[in-house]
């Protein structure tokens, strides 16, 4: 029983007896589609689905090698078979350096097509798996997916490759929006562990003993309500990895159990005296001091060094200003096709004031911030003026002298001023409130082009 689709082949020969010979070889296999030319065979790939072609190297319209690169350039994994005559041979190994599968010389032996064109579809599909493998593995092991620059990211991307693949616990501290869960599961991306499930515990979300049983999970009857049996997060984790956010927020109690399990890859269900075994990997996260909850008791120490194997500390964005061009294009890129509308670019001077903004929500406040941009804003290009954060705060943080301060400030807002009213002198002076004589002033002495010049 024929359950397997025929595969397709596109026979290319502008002899009439060659297409037939061919048809009758291999039509009990494969579906087979002829064309006379080049034309004909342009058509025949257009309308039809083709698994490979076997192609005469000469054609009355155009020759073989034109047709095979056009071929080639439009479905690189569509294998040609190219067949020709002995005194033509040369232009074969021609082919051959342009991407033909093999070539076959006429005349020829019916057994010689059928098992060329059978490795051609072999080397095809096999193409397609590693194609669809690397699609695969690119999904679950995805450093891209952390957008960065600057060198202190370069020093965090090549520590967390060397510490992935290791069992040891990891503590990342950084403010709140720097990117800690992103490089937790990059870390559990990165290790034999990748293919085993990452699940995120919340300490700071859940009450204690609602905690108890997301981690521990329960027999039936261990609480009122608790009706059947259920495996808590870290027996689903099993052989994968624990992400504990917040753990800064984890209760002194729950510290403990969370230290034996640690120490002894051992627990038991609530309501159940049996020992349950685990391996599991724990990544925790916070951003709060931990070194300072410690001297206050909030913090157990010997938890803190059981967690603190390696310490990984993220820097806030305002550190690494080399991050944000990047991270203002990416999020724009991303928003974009998400809404399926939104502006095409940052200008270069919007650019400028966002690298100098402090960004004390961090990643977060800089990925909202474009979301809603891109929501909003209806122009092809972000200005300065589409740019919804408190502007004051930016030169207030600089620190500067009063002077560079109020020569700053005049700066920006004369040129968002200018960039509201599209270059026009005039209406930017009415706006201002002065005449048009100290606008342009202003602009040659701020610097500013466009300004009056001598
Ligand atoms: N370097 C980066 N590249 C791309 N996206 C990032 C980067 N850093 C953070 N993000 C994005 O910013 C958001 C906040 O990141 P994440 O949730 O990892 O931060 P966090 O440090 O866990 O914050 P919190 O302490 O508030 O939980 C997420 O949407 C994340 O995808
Ligand atoms: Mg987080």
């Amino acid at each position: 029983v024929e359950s397997k689709k025929k595969a397709s082949v596109l026979v290319v020969d502008d002899e009439k007896g060659v297409r037939q010979a061919l048809r009758i070889a291999l039509e009990d296999e494969y579906h087979v589609l002829l064309a006379g030319n080049g034309k004909e065979a342009d058509k025949c790939l257009a309308d039809n689905h083709v698994d490979a072609v076997l192609l005469d190297i000469r054609l009355p319209d155009t020759d073989g090698i034109t047709l095979l690169k056009k071929i080639k350039r439009t479905d690189p994994a569509l294998e040609v078979v190219m067949i020709t005559a002995v005194k033509y041979v040369q232009t074969a190994v021609a082919a051959i350096k342009a991407g033909a599968y093999e070539y076959i010389v006429k005349p020829f032996v019916v057994a010689e097509i059928l098992n060329v064109i059978k490795r051609a579809l072999e080397k095809r599909d096999y193409i397609r798996e590693v194609v669809h493998l690397r699609r695969e593995l690119d999904k679950y092991k995805p450093f891209e997916e952390i957008v960065a620059a600057s060198r202190k990211m370069q020093e965090v991307f090549s520590y967390i490759s060397a510490i992935a693949p290791s069992d040891g616990t990891v503590l990342i501290q950084g403010e709140s929006g720097t990117g800690k869960e992103l490089v937790a599961r990059a870390i559990h991306n990165r290790s034999q562990r990748w293919k085993k499930p990452f699940l995120v515990i919340n300490c700071a979300a859940v009450p204690q003993t609602l905690m108890e049983r997301e981690l521990f999970g329960h027999n039936k009857g261990a609480f009122t309500g608790a009706v059947s049996s259920m495996p808590g997060k870290l027996e689903m984790a099993d052989n994968g990895t624990v992400f504990l956010d917040d753990i800064d927020s984890m209760e002194v109690n729950l510290q403990s159990k969370l230290l034996r399990v640690i120490q002894e890859k051992e627990f038991e269900r609530l309501g159940s005296a049996r020992i349950t075994q685990v391996d599991v990997r724990f990544v925790a996260a916070c951003n709060k001091d931990l070194r300072q909850l410690i001297s206050q008791g909030g913090f157990r120490e010997d938890l803190y060094f059981r967690l603190n194997v390696f310490p990984l500390f993220l820097p806030p964005l305002r550190k690494r200003r080399d991050d944000i061009p990047l991270l203002l294009e990416h999020f724009l890129t991303l928003y974009r096709e998400k809404e399926g509308r939104g502006p095409e670019r940052f200008s270069q001077k919007a650019v400028d004031f966002l690298s100098s903004y402090d960004w004390p929500g961090n990643v977060r406040e800089l990925e909202n911030l474009v979301h809603r941009i891109c929501t909003i804003t209806r122009k092809r290009t972000i200005q300065i003026a589409d740019v919804p954060v408190d502007k004051s705060a930016v030169f207030l943080k600089k620190g500067l002298p009063l002077k560079e301060a109020v020569h700053d400030f005049e700066r920006n807002y004369i040129s968002e001023t200018l960039e509201e009213v599209n270059g026009n002198r005039k209406n930017a002076a009415r706006r201002l409130g002065i005449h048009r004589n100290t606008l342009l002033a202003k602009m040659n002495q701020l610097g500013l082009k466009g300004g009056y010049r001598k």
